[in-house]
């Protein structure tokens, strides 16, 4: 039986893909509204080979207030996730204006376009940089926020001020926010995964191009940090686990049982990882070494941060079940196939 139609912005990257396919597993259908600014409209055609339904796809860019009114009136759209925005930190640093304009216009445009459509779930992509350098770990969803160390932060700060004001005069607006901590690894048929434009900032699509030879090594960014080996601690969840806890947080907001309109969760594992630490997961799943240098500091990094995972294990029953090894390996699988299918295409 179908369950609902869920509009999905931002569903032909990174994160929106893995949730369409979680999304037509559980019997949802996904409509994609994306301007593929950073993302390949092939992504359709790997959703549609792994899941068996290929998504209903808008070409639109949702700064764009007009173009929103392509998506048919007559659509009922049961609810929203809004994962469209840029993610970049040292691009927001570049360019703040283009981060500002892109994410809060294309948020602003959501929240009307809920309204006009009478949409009454909507689940917002907001990240675990909100924090800033937490002083108390785990961060729990009670933890002060710190002034946002980027405009790319900022924006997820003001974002969830915006929805928090919105909210107050739409009663009739649900919203959760999951705060995403760090989201790697890939889907297990290795035909998706994160496949960032240029060289990548995140240290899982740059490990897995080191190991298929894309780069020289790995910069291991500081090497005395106040950790177990004196590189950083992030905690990294399964973008399958977090495409499932959407689908959690939907069910959630669908009983009736929220308190409020708005509510806000961490997705993380709970568990806190080096920069060495993943980098022996990879040479263990793998069974080859990993050429790497441990250099400075990266500018703006936080020491260690990861996630109490208690409220949502609590309110939205959900508990990651891929660990580290699986995030490694997904992610080698997903990288191995992807530059064997380029290299065919080219041959
Ligand atoms: P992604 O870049 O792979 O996906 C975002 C998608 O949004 C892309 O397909 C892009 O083309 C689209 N998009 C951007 N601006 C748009 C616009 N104006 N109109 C229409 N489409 C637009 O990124 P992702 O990793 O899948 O991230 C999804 C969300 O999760 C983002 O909001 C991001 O800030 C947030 N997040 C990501 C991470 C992470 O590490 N990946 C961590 C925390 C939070
Ligand atoms: C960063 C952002 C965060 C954003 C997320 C997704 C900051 C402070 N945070 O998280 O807001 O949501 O990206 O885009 O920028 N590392 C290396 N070598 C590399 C790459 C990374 O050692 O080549 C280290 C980093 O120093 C860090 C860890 O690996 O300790 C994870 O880095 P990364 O994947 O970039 O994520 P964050 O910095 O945690």
């Amino acid at each position: 039986m179908m369950k609902g139609n869920i509009l999905v912005s931002g569903g032909s990257g990174y994160i929106g893909s893995h949730t369409c396919i979680e999304l037509i597993n559980s019997g949802y259908k996904p409509i994609i509204v994306d301007n593929l600014s950073n993302s390949d409209i092939q992504s359709l055609d790997r959703i549609e080979e792994i899941a068996g339904e290929r998504p209903e796809f808008f070409e639109i860019n949702l700064c764009d207030r007009e173009a929103l009114n392509q998506i048919p009136k007559s659509l009922r759209i049961d609810a929203l996730i809004h994962f469209a925005a840029f993610k970049s930190v040292n691009e927001s640093v570049a360019d703040p204006l283009m981060y500002y304009h892109n994410n809060l216009e294309s948020l602003v445009n959501i929240l009307r376009f809920c309204t006009e459509r009478n949409i009454e779930h909507l689940v917002f992509s907001s990240s675990c940089t909100v924090y800033g350098d937490a002083k108390e770990l785990p961060v729990t969803e009670e933890t002060p926020l710190q002034k946002a160390s980027s405009p790319y932060g900022n924006t997820k700060q003001i974002s969830e001020t915006i929805i928090l004001d919105y909210l107050k005069v739409h009663p009739e607006l649900n919203t959760i926010s999951l705060r995403y901590f760090n989201p790697a690894g890939a889907h297990p048929s290795a035909k998706i995964g994160e496949l960032p434009r240029g060289i990548p900032n995140n240290l899982l699509p740059y490990l897995t191009q080191t190991a298929v030879g894309l780069r020289d090594e790995l910069k291991v960014f500081g090497g005395d940090y106040n950790t177990k080996d004196g590189s950083a601690i992030r905690d990294y969840i399964h973008v399958s686990d977090l495409a499932e806890a959407h689908l959690k947080a939907f069910e959630f907001m669908k009983s009736g049982k929220m308190t409020s309109n708005y509510d806000l969760f961490n997705l993380g594992s709970g568990n806190g990882y080096t920069v060495l630490e993943v980098i022996k997961s990879y040479e263990k799943v793998s069974g080859e070494k990993l050429p790497y240098q441990i250099v400075d500091r990266r500018p703006g990094d936080v020491e260690k941060i990861w996630a109490s995972t208690e409220k949502a294990e609590k309110i939205l029953g959900f508990t990651p079940s891929r660990g580290i090894d699986d995030i490694t390996k997904s992610a080698w699988e997903w990288e191995k196939h992807y530059r064997k299918n380029i290299e065919k295409s080219i041959s």
